[in-house]
């Protein structure tokens, strides 16, 4: 692993844990004020996990037994003392990641949270909160699609867009118990990268990993993996590709395709879908396009086993910047 990224990771726990120590400190203290025997019930209890680490190395049966009785009747009363003060059992674990309770490992892997470090560490999604506050469910504005059709559509733009958007929101609020892949296609300016944005706030926000890469950054990250023997983040790229919870691929088809990307994008695909992790895709390649400029494999997969939502309408980047919006399309 990348030593210097490691490293970081390591003082953001660091910092983590100092914090919420000093938050665990503090409620001690005022729980002390409230009740004294809450204190010294906390020090017996410490001394007795010491004493039967070591009845369990010295195999004592008998004091394990004993010890393990007391232990009980302490944290009942610890309990029972938190239910008066009306606070919750859990008052002074103070952790940011209940999991790994700020240590980034859980049983010698890596935690999820450690995992999303690492992701917001290669890819500085530290602008993605910025992009969030402008790119959300609740920025979702309708108007900007006509209710006319587009190509040979039975639909019209507005009508195609709602069902984008409850697909989505569908997506999002189904992510734990149902497995589903989602392909966003049509024109430039229709709100592609939005929706892709949208979902990955919402599915970040449930505390999950979410990797957001353009195609083309998607590629140069295979190829290094692939080709570059000595490139020592391989092992994270391929952690964060194949085992993110939601990978998001935008502007597919914008990538310049070889045969050695194209079998990698395969990889991808199918080891994910036989993982039952699922990915979003964006293109501006219409099913036919995408047909053509990738292998049968590929294409037949995405238009079998994906969602396919199609956007239409007028670019809204230039509706914005003219104000054609509000003056053509809103009523
Ligand atoms: N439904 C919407 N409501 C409000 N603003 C939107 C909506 N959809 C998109 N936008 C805004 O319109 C602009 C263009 O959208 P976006 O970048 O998502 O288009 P795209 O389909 O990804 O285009 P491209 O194919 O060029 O990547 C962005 O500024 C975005 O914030
Ligand atoms: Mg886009
Ligand atoms: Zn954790």
């Amino acid at each position: 692993m990348n030593q210097k990224i490691f490293t970081d990771i390591m003082r953001e726990y660091e910092k983590i844990r100092l914090m919420n120590n000093s938050i665990k400190n503090k409620r001690k203290k005022k729980l002390f004020e409230l009740n004294p025997r809450f204190l010294q019930i906390e020090n017996e209890l410490a001394s007795i996990g010491i004493k039967i680490s070591k009845a369990v190395l010295n195999h004592d049966k008998n004091s394990l037994q004993n010890l393990q009785s007391q232990n009980q009747i302490l944290l009942k009363e610890k309990n029972d003392i938190l239910l008066k003060l009306n606070l919750p059992q859990n008052y002074l674990n103070v952790y940011t990641c209940h999991e790994c309770k700020d240590t980034g490992y859980v049983k010698n892997k890596k935690c999820k949270c450690f995992v999303q470090k690492l992701i917001e560490k290669y890819y500085d999604l530290s602008n993605l909160q910025n992009i969030f506050e402008t790119e959300n469910f609740d920025m979702f504005d309708s108007r900007y699609y006509p209710k006319k059709c587009y190509d040979d559509d039975d639909k019209t733009s507005y009508e195609l867009i709602n069902r984008v958007y409850e697909k989505s929101l569908y997506f999002v609020n189904n992510f734990d118990n149902e497995f589903k892949n989602l392909l966003f296609y049509g024109n430039t300016g229709l709100g592609k990268t939005f929706f892709c944005n949208c979902i990955a706030k919402e599915i970040l926000g449930k505390g999950k990993t979410v990797l957001y890469v353009t195609a083309p950054q998607l590629f140069k990250i295979m190829e290094s993996i692939r080709f570059d023997k000595t490139d020592e983040n391989k092992d994270e790229y391929d952690e964060m590709i194949f085992n993110c919870d939601l990978l998001i691929i935008d502007d597919l088809g914008t990538e310049f395709a070889t045969l050695p990307t194209q079998s990698e994008l395969f990889n991808v695909i199918n080891t994910r879908m036989l993982a039952r992790k699922p990915i979003i895709i964006s293109t501006n390649l219409s099913m036919k396009e995408l047909e053509k400029q990738y292998s049968s494999r590929i294409s037949s997969r995405l238009i079998g086993n994906y969602q396919l939502l199609k956007f239409t309408g007028e670019d809204i980047r230039l509706q914005k910047k003219f104000g054609k919006g509000e003056k053509n399309n809103f009523t």
